[in-house]
């Protein structure tokens, strides 16, 4: 069996969070939690999660026809409920074959995939997939896009209007429902996409890459508001990104995949409470040190790539970190 080096990163004088029961929430937490989320906001919508939402992943094997070497091996991971978990790693290392097999959309060739106990065999209501293109019908309105998944499951008209004003509300679009898709700006056309997605009221967020289309400062604004609603409904999350700014921001734990053949190189632990100031001094001070530890990876696929020992600038000059590195992780 393959041992995983884990690295606890704990800057001084920050919170601990392992421990917590799933669905607790430290007093922080809690009372963001109240300014942000009106009661009636959440109640009979998305169910704050204390039963469900724990995916695991057995020994996955994942060859396609085409490829020379398997996609992943040897993957085993745990996302326990109400975790945030994010997935980093260079371009091709099949991270979004991960998440489509968690969503049950590509079926392993080796080793399973369960949900709450349950082997997940195809995709289902309680993995819903967000990605980076939101995937809206351009001829229905924001609100009939949330709705469509609740008429697919034979939902009384009361009730899906109900629980779709109160996902609009929930990513503060409540004023945008009658708009059609083309009216929206990008970030607002992917907080339609989470708020469909929300609905459903599924046990697990699989999010493939789902701000990497969009401007830094909207990227900002939505990484408050998934924090935001993480918070409230303590939702299981599996989440992919180039950018290791995004991951240090969300994660609890971020698992950095290797390439061809992807394997899990690394996990770290983000051990820093939430809701997290995104301009806080020890996220920079993450960023820095995740960055440092995956560029390695990252250096050497691009080696292999390219056949010669080109590598990328190193990170000192790139900024504050927060510069996605695009293909290159
Ligand atoms: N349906 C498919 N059929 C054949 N090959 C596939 C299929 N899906 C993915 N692959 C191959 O599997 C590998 C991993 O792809 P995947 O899309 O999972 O990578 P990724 O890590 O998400 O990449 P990126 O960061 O560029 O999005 C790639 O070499 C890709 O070409
Ligand atoms: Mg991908």
């Amino acid at each position: 069996m393959f041992a995983l080096p884990i690295e606890n990163y704990q800057l001084k004088g920050l919170g601990e969070r392992r421990g917590m029961e799933a669905g607790a929430v430290r007093s922080g937490e809690l009372k963001a939690a109240r300014r942000l989320a009106p009661a009636e906001l959440l109640r009979g919508v998305v169910r704050r999660e204390v039963g469900r939402g724990m995916l695991e992943m057995r020994g996955i094997e994942k060859r396609f026809n085409s490829s020379r070497v398997a996609v992943l091996t040897g993957i085993s991971l745990e996302v326990k409920r109400g975790e945030f978990v994010v997935v980093v790693g260079p371009s091709g290392c099949g991270k979004t074959t991960l998440l489509n097999l968690a969503g049950g959309m590509v079926k392993p060739d080796g080793g399973e995939v369960m949900l709450d106990g349950k082997a997940v065999e195809g995709p289902g209501p309680e993995r819903a997939m967000v990605f980076q293109d939101h995937g809206l019908f351009p001829w229905l309105t924001a609100a009939s896009n949330i709705e469509f998944g609740l008429r697919m499951l034979g939902m009384r008209r009361r009730e899906r209007r109900d629980r779709v004003e109160a996902a609009l509300r929930m990513v503060h679009l409540g004023n945008f429902g009658e708009k059609l898709v083309h009216e929206l700006s990008g970030g607002m056309k992917q907080r339609v996409a989470i708020a469909r997605a929300m609905v459903m009221d599924p046990a697990v967020l699989l999010m493939d890459e789902p701000f990497a289309a969009l401007d830094a400062q909207t990227r900002t604004l939505l990484h408050g508001q998934l924090q935001e609603l993480w918070i409230q409904t303590k939702k299981t999350i599996l989440f992919v990104t180039h950018s290791v700014g995004e991951a240090v921001r969300l994660a609890d734990r971020i698992i950095v995949l290797s390439a061809y053949p992807g394997r899990i190189r690394r996990e770290i632990r983000v051990e820093l409470s939430h809701p997290r100031d995104f301009d806080s001094p020890q996220i920079s001070e993450l960023v820095r040190l995740v960055r440092t530890e995956i560029e390695e990876e990252v250096n050497r696929v691009n080696r292999e790539m390219a056949g010669d020992e080109w590598k990328p600038a190193a990170s000192a000059h790139l900024g504050d970190g927060f510069v996605d590195l695009g293909g290159s992780i």
